[in-house]
């Protein structure tokens, strides 16, 4: 059986601490898992993702970011997601539209009604069965990539950034309860990882 599984949550929240997790249970349940991530699977990706995260040189203003991401994301489900989705897998995103939602909507100020309709269309149909949302205290979540080191262009934006993002994240989510599951993040990758557990049992 197919799913699409995404996570969400700003950086530092725990998102590939935890997917990795998900993965190890859900293969051990017997389930075939792919996991990937946005920005950046795929040649084109990859190359967007360089361009928006990495190269320093290149300015990239907001609306250039939102059309970056989105076809990024639109190459990204053509090419990968799709195909694995028919091919049966159990699907695992490291962020999805909703990212776009967030960061470009709420973070960067772009009219939220213009960003839902291009993260939408650039989704091309395909809609996450299931999100977990990573809750933690914006603080704490910079904290831990303090100690990690930080490595590209959002991780590099004020408190206040994130702040928008995380605000946007919780809009979201009252907007889509039925789709996205709010996941307490702040205690031990074990507790986080029991909670999201109880989705798939
Ligand atoms: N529950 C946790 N408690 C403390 N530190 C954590 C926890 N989960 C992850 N970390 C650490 O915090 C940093 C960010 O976690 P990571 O999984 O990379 O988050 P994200 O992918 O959302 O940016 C990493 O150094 C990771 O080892
Ligand atoms: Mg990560």
């Amino acid at each position: 059986m197919s799913r699409f599984i995404t996570f969400e949550g700003i950086d530092g929240s725990g998102k590939s601490t935890q997917i990795k997790l998900l993965a190890d249970y859900l293969s051990s349940k017997g389930a075939k898992v792919f996991l990937t991530k946005e920005p950046g699977e795929g040649k084109l990706g990859e190359a967007i993702r360089t361009m928006i995260l990495a190269r320093r040189d290149i300015e990239v203003k907001p609306y250039e970011e939102l059309f970056l991401f989105c076809a990024d994301r639109s190459h990204h489900v053509r090419e990968v997601i799709q195909p694995k989705l028919e091919d049966g897998y159990t699907v695992i995103s490291d962020r999805y539209y909703d990212s776009t939602l967030a960061y470009q909507g709420f973070g960067r100020g772009i009219p939220h009604d213009f960003v839902f309709d291009n993260a939408k269309a650039s989704s091309l149909g395909v809609e996450p069965d299931i999100t977990l949302f990573l809750s933690i205290p914006v603080e704490q979540a910079l904290l831990r990539l303090k100690n990690r080191g930080r490595n590209n262009r959002m991780d590099e934006e004020p408190l206040e950034f994130h702040s928008r993002v995380d605000r946007g994240y919780r809009e979201l989510m009252k907007r889509d309860i039925e789709r996205i599951k709010e996941i307490e993040a702040t205690g031990s990758p074990e507790e986080i990882h029991t909670e999201i557990k109880r989705f798939f049992e």
